[in-house]
């Protein structure tokens, strides 16, 4: 497609140039698009907000394979939609049936020759017969007389990747940079009726280099579509920002506030009023609106002009995670008005320690990429407030949007609940290689790095949760990455700037993924600046192992500030076929090229449900530590900087199970908040008062006829004429991988324990329903690998669905990640002790057990430890579990696979690319070892 509007553009250059498209050219961002200015209203109150007329519904749409194929002048008035498809607006078209959507990591899916996105990629890749698809959609802008004499915005909160716009067949402008809104003026387009709102999407485009994200890629218009309806007098764009003095007894607070006039007319004396509602504490009590005016004396036609309001408070009360303090506002022209709110507050990195309000807070991070698995790139306000809720009640007070601006309201949340947030810019060149020379250096991709950072301080410097402003993820290095961070501290002074590839343009210093040994050293090297980790513990599966041991370094080193989770939400995308429902990740849509199952590291699933080691999280996480002293009196240390722990209920439970006496402790709400009701546990502990006595192994020998033993393994158990074992009870030593173990190459390391040697078990009938079981590994050599697991495994028959025991839980546990999991009575059914990992892998552990009951109804099987055991018990075989990609896949219901050990190999915690278990939670395979468990049949 040759534009000719290009031609001309370029024309004067050199005619031998070849014209570009628009959305292959990096010099054109966009066409007509209006600056980027802050978010109005508040998005909370955008639906009560008169001058906003919602877009959003069922549109027309008509999906092409690539540009050639588009139709062409759809957005002419007399060009007939009627018989097209209907899309959700806002939404992806992939999550609607049109194209399909690529999960890749660090490549583009198409053939990488910037600008150009339609190169000839592999011929096995999804691109090589959708060169790149256009999604045209066509909607109706009903517009009222009333409506004729006011300027007429058109707003798109999220377009990926590019866009024309067309109103009754004129065109009205285009835009790229998809995470930002794009603002038109249409009011010269459109009559009284029904205006024809035509836009045309393109898949790819020159922006696509730098939306490089680890991520579904996904099109369509997935945010919102406003129409405004604003006074030709209006406010343009406004900041407010409230700066602390030094000692927090004072805030100066300074609204700028920018007007513009749109008229054709020169207007005298506009006035503003900045309508407070409080004044801080000495006046906290007033309800009556205050406030403060200003006055534009003259503002000329098509002019914009500033104007500024400052005051002070006194004894502000500060903005924090903590105590998200809120100051709402109203700004007031005669014609219109805007709510929002601002928070006093000091972020600062003093020497290497980082300070918010003066305190050295520890950022307990988390990354979250906007995901659902039924919309795709959307994610409603009810899930937003799901997720915000679900992380405060983990204790996490810090956010990082990876890795571009999330919708607005998501922000109004942080400042309201009460979560530091690192912003970032959309912008990532990962195809390129992390930390790239082509995309950081060319100066011909200057303007599309400033557009990401700007577009994002733009809409978002009103929040107070804002504590960093990111200039992307993964992408260049070199005066791209400059001219971002000097287009940043131009706009806003109060949070500071972060780079992760280019650490000469960042405040902190950043690493990721460090082993917590390499963290502490790593951190005690740097001392220019705080250090943090902006991704760590790769959630990935069946993870979070050693997490305990981060925050013992973190804790220990106050140049650390802090460190965010890879990542929040599995994104696995609901996918329905012959009737099964599943969550899809890579390849599953015959994507390609693809990464499989990376994109499901979540501490949650994408339903929102929580992972077990989620609860890790949460434990680890807590504000408060307690530590019994010698004495016996608890110790509290508290982590955070803002909260006494007198400001919650303090509550010790002492429970005896079976001799064992535990204190529990908890650190509960005394009242309501946005995220948990009063009474909810912020943290607690457990400490054992009087340990369990486990049961000696006894010497009697006796014989009976309903027991069949052959060398190490019980082949036989007849019970009330019924043969119990599916599978004969015997050692073994392997375990199926986890994802991080599968990346560490795990299975190919360990192989040889898939036959247990070395091993002596020792059977001891104690009668006919009981037996006693003794196992002991003897090591020959000295150079076996660790070891899986040290134990034995058995097969019940399948009706055998319900547990009952006594040892950590109630959720899974292992034993790198069993913090959360206290000791106590746990019941449930087979499946709720099953973890049904969207990615199918070892799970369902239970460690610590004391005892272990599992039945039918009729008959029990009690398992009692002679010393803690370890214990897995799923519906299914490691060899079903390991050939499954996915949940409904494994073949359920033949047996019931019981593994009862002495210990397991952890889960692991660092990275999925390679990092192992520490080698404190693995088993040594060339130690001996010795376990034994009493089997009664009740
Ligand atoms: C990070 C990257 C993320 C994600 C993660 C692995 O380095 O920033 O986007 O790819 O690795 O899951
Ligand atoms: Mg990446």
């Amino acid at each position: 497609m040759i534009k000719l509007f290009s031609i001309l553009l370029f024309s004067g250059a050199a005619l031998t140039i070849n014209a570009q498209n628009d959305w292959e050219n990096p010099a054109v961002l966009g066409i007509n698009k209006l600056p980027y200015h802050a978010t109005l209203q508040l998005p909370s109150k955008q639906k009560e907000c008169k001058e906003i007329v919602s877009l959003d519904g069922q549109w027309y749409f008509h999906w092409s394979k690539d540009p050639e194929s588009r139709p062409v002048g759809f957005e002419q008035k007399n060009y007939d939609v009627s018989q097209w498809d209907k899309i959700t607006v806002p939404g992806n078209w992939q999550t609607q049936g049109f194209g399909k959507p690529i999960y890749v990591n660090m490549q583009y899916p198409f053939h990488r020759d910037r600008p150009s996105v339609t190169g000839e990629p592999n011929k096995d890749w999804y691109a090589y017969d959708h060169r790149n698809p256009v999604g045209s959609y066509v909607t109706y802008i009903p517009v009222t007389k009333d409506m004729l004499s006011k300027n007429l915005i058109l707003h798109f909160g999220g377009v990926h990747s590019a866009m024309y716009v067309w109103v009754n067949g004129k065109k009205v402008g285009y835009s790229q940079n998809s995470m930002s809104p794009a603002e038109f003026d249409v009011t010269p387009y459109v009559n009284v009726g029904l205006n024809k709102l035509a836009v045309e999407v393109y898949r790819w485009s020159d922006g696509s280099y730098l939306e490089c994200q680890d991520m579904w890629r996904l099109s369509g218009i997935f945010r919102s579509v406003q129409l405004w309806v604003r006074p030709l007098v209006h406010i343009a764009d406004y900041k407010v920002e409230a700066v602390p003095n030094e000692d927090y007894s004072q805030a100066q607070v300074t609204a700028d506030i920018a007007i513009c006039n749109m008229g054709k007319k020169k207007v005298k004396d506009v006035s503003v009023f900045f309508k407070t509602y409080e004044h801080g504490s000495d006046r906290s009590q007033r309800v009556v609106p205050d406030g403060y005016y200003a006055c534009a004396p003259e503002i000329l036609p098509g002019d914009t002009v500033q104007v500024k309001i400052t005051y002070r408070i006194f004894h502000p009360r500060l903005w924090s995670a903590e105590k998200p303090n809120l100051y709402p506002f109203s700004i007031e022209l005669k014609d219109e008005h805007f709510d929002n709110h601002f928070g006093v507050k000091r972020v600062e990195c003093v020497g290497e320690v980082f300070k918010i309000n003066g305190k050295n807070v520890k950022l307990r991070g988390v990354n979250r990429h906007d995901h659902h698995p039924v919309t795709g790139r959307y994610v409603d306000d009810a899930t937003y407030e799901q997720d915000i809720t679900l992380m405060k009640q983990a204790n996490i007070n810090f956010l990082r949007t990876s890795h571009y601006p999330d919708r607005e309201y998501l922000y109004e949340l942080c400042d309201r609940y009460g979560i530091y947030v690192m912003d970032e810019a959309n912008q990532e060149s990962h195809g390129y290689g992390y930390a790239n020379h082509e995309m950081g250096e060319d100066p011909e991709w200057e303007r599309a790095h400033v557009d990401r950072a700007v577009s994002l301080v733009q809409r978002d410097k009103n929040h107070p949760s804002i504590i960093f402003w990111s200039l992307g993820n993964e992408g260049g290095v070199g005066p791209n990455l400059k001219a971002m961070r000097e287009a940043i501290v131009a706009l806003d002074t109060i949070a500071l700037p972060f780079c992760d590839t280019d650490r000469s343009q960042s405040d902190i210093y950043d690493d990721g993924y460090l082993t917590p040994e390499r963290l502490a050293s790593e951190a005690k090297k740097i001392s220019d600046r705080p250090f943090m980790m902006r991704e760590y513990a790769h959630a990935m599966g069946n993870s979070m192992g050693n997490f305990q041991e981060y925050w013992d370094v973190i804790y220990n080193d106050s140049s650390i500030c802090g460190a965010a989770i890879w990542d929040w939400v599995d994104q696995g995308i609901l996918k329905k076929e012959n009737g099964v429902e599943y969550f899809a990740y890579g390849g599953d849509f015959g994507d390609q090229p693809n990464d499989g199952a990376f994109c499901i590291n979540g501490l949650i699933a994408p339903d929102r449900i929580p992972h077990p080691h989620y609860y890790e999280v949460q434990h680890v996480y807590q504000p408060l530590q307690f530590i019994r002293e010698s004495n016996g009196s608890i110790r509290i240390i508290n982590h955070d900087c803002f909260t006494d722990p007198s400001e919650y209920d303090i509550t010790y439970d002492t429970i005896t199970i079976n001799g064992e006496c535990l204190l529990n402790v908890e650190a509960r709400l005394k009242e309501d908040k946005l995220w948990a009701k009063k009474g909810f546990a912020v943290a607690s502990e457990q400490f054992v008062l009087t340990p369990y006595t486990f049961p000696q192994t006894a010497d009697l020998k006796q014989q009976t006829s309903n027991i069949a033993i052959d060398g190490n393994t019980l082949t036989s158990w007849i019970v009330d004429g019924k043969e119990m074992l599916q599978a004969p009870l015997e050692p073994y030593f392997w375990k199926p991988e986890n994802d991080n173990q599968h990346a560490a190459g795990f299975a190919r390391r360990t192989a040889v324990w898939k036959n247990a040697t070395d091993v002596t078990v020792n059977y001891t009938i104690i009668n006919e329903r009981s037996i006693q079981v003794e196992v002991d590994y003897h090591p020959t050599g000295t150079d076996k690998p660790v070891m899986p697991k040290f134990g034995m495994r058995m097969r019940l028959p399948a009706d055998y669905t319900y547990i009952d025991y006594y040892g950590r839980g109630p959720w899974e546990n292992y034993p790198d990640r069993k913090r959360s999991a206290f000791l106590g009575r746990y019941q449930m059914p087979l499946s709720a002790y099953e973890t049904e990992y969207i990615h199918p892998q070892d799970n369902s552990c239970r460690t610590d057990v004391r005892w272990f009951d599992i039945t039918n109804g009729q008959r029990t099987l009690h398992i009692n430890g002679c010393q803690p055991l370890c214990i897995r018990a799923w519906d299914y075989g490691e060899e079903d579990l390991e050939v499954a990609k996915h949940p409904h896949e494994i073949q359920r219901g033949r047996f019931v696979n019981l593994n009862i050990d002495l210990n397991v190999h952890g889960v692991g915690g660092v990275d999925t690319w390679g990092a192992r278990t520490l080698p404190q939670y693995t088993i040594d395979g060339n130690k001996p070892y010795h376990y034994a468990f009493i089997m009664e049949w009740k």
